[in-house]
């Protein structure tokens, strides 16, 4: 049966992660991956997350199957942390959630919703976009157009070209958002074009899907929500598909959960129910490690605080990063690099072509995308001149 099955390439990410780890050379560097290092190159276990391990393995006496939904503590740390206490509150049954087996199984299952609800229905995403979204979205039988987002000539988003874009929709169509770090460009909207966005959706009766992987790695966790928050003020559905790997640190254990907000109580149901059954059809039911850790960590007040500050301490190293990169770069080149401290999150483009980007790793042994898309945690006081001198080298 199976002769003639073609054998893939790989991931155009995990390919070039994999091919990173393979490479004999001492001084390689890995800016693959979206996966926070520290300044030893190590993506480390929160010491907040190491804690609530401790606890849950002296404590932990089944191993019997996660109900269908999830974890309820986790579903409800999430939940508040993504939408405030405030509009958690307002919005009351109109909000639903459903673990999923991280961020990846809560776009799965926001879009065998929308396909349940509306299989003909067009999702518009971002040019470019994470290159996974539409394998795991259109697997599912959706359908997709892109709207304008990042121009290299403005080294940032085009916004103006977005809405413009956006006005082509038709009523119904679904609008897939990056909340906050846009993976791959980490360009992002402004508070007030969120608010425009949001009454350009609320007008043409589109449907806002929210990728909320990075929440805490840009700006602060409720600085990063604010987006999708005043996006809520004026449209009455949404579904979110929220991660634990990076802000929780979490990846391999695959916590994640998918939020659904619908125009009344019923609707909420109607789509967690969907979500379950679909989750049903696949994997059966979610993973419980990671999400029973950050069930704790969320909702004990000592974790919780002990983690806020390593996630500040997380955000406010990158933003060092950039800024270090930025200064390095300007120094070495006199060339113009503001973008890169513009941006936010652990993703930024280096304007290069695949070429180049091929050469930085043949020549230099400096991994990147093809897209010239880095990982900025990738960097640290040891490597930082080196990357400088390898990007220089192919300008
Ligand atoms: C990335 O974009 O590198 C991350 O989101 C990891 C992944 O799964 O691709």
């Amino acid at each position: 049966m199976f002769d003639s099955l073609p054998v893939l390439p790989p991931d155009s990410i995990l390919g070039l992660a994999a091919a990173c780890r393979a490479d004999p050379n001492p001084d390689k560097v890995d800016l693959t991956l979206g996966v926070y290092m520290d300044e030893t190159g190590l993506c480390p276990v929160f010491d907040s997350v190491q804690k609530a391990q401790r606890e849950l393995v002296s404590q932990e006496k089944t191993k019997v199957y996660m109900p269908p939904t999830g974890d309820a503590a986790y579903l409800s740390g999430i939940r508040t942390l993504v939408l405030g206490a405030e509009l958690e509150d307002h919005l009351g049954n109109r909000v639903s959630a459903v673990q999923t087996p991280g961020g990846c199984g809560a776009v799965r299952l926001g879009a065998e919703v929308l396909h349940a609800a509306a299989s003909e229905t067009t999702v518009w995403v971002s040019d470019p976009t994470w290159p996974v979204h539409i394998p795991l979205m259109g697997s599912v039988g959706l359908q997709f157009r892109t709207y304008r987002y990042y121009s290299p000539e403005l080294q940032g988003l085009d916004f103006d070209a977005m809405l413009a874009d956006l006005e082509q929709a038709s009523p119904g169509d679904v609008v897939l958002l990056h909340g906050c770090c846009h993976n791959p460009s980490g360009a992002d909207l402004s508070a007030v074009q969120w608010q425009q966005l949001g009454s350009l959706l609320a007008e043409r009766r589109l449907l806002p899907m929210v990728d909320f992987a990075y929440q805490g790695m840009g700006s602060g966790l409720d600085e990063d929500a604010g987006g999708l928050r005043s996006v809520l003020a004026s449209v009455p559905e949404m579904i979110i598909a929220v991660s634990s790997s990076k802000n929780i640190g979490l990846y391999r254990e695959r916590a994640g959960a998918v939020i659904f907000i619908g125009g009344d109580d019923r609707a909420a149901e109607a789509m967690a129910s969907q979500a379950v059954a679909a989750a049903r059809r696949v994997y059966s039911m979610p993973p419980a490690h990671g999400a029973l850790l950050a069930g704790r960590v969320l909702s004990s007040p000592e974790l919780r605080q002990v983690w806020s500050l390593e996630l500040e301490q997380v955000c406010g190293r990158i933003n060092g990063l950039r800024a270090n990169f930025r200064d390095a770069l300007v120094t070495a080149t006199g060339r113009d690099f503001d973008f890169i401290v513009r941006e936010n999150g652990m993703f930024s483009f280096l304007g290069l072509s695949v070429e180049q980007a091929g050469r930085l790793r043949q020549e230099q042994s400096v991994y990147m995308l093809d897209s010239s898309r880095i990982n900025i945690a990738g960097l640290n006081g040891r490597n930082i001149s080196r990357v400088v001198e390898a990007v220089v080298s192919v300008l």
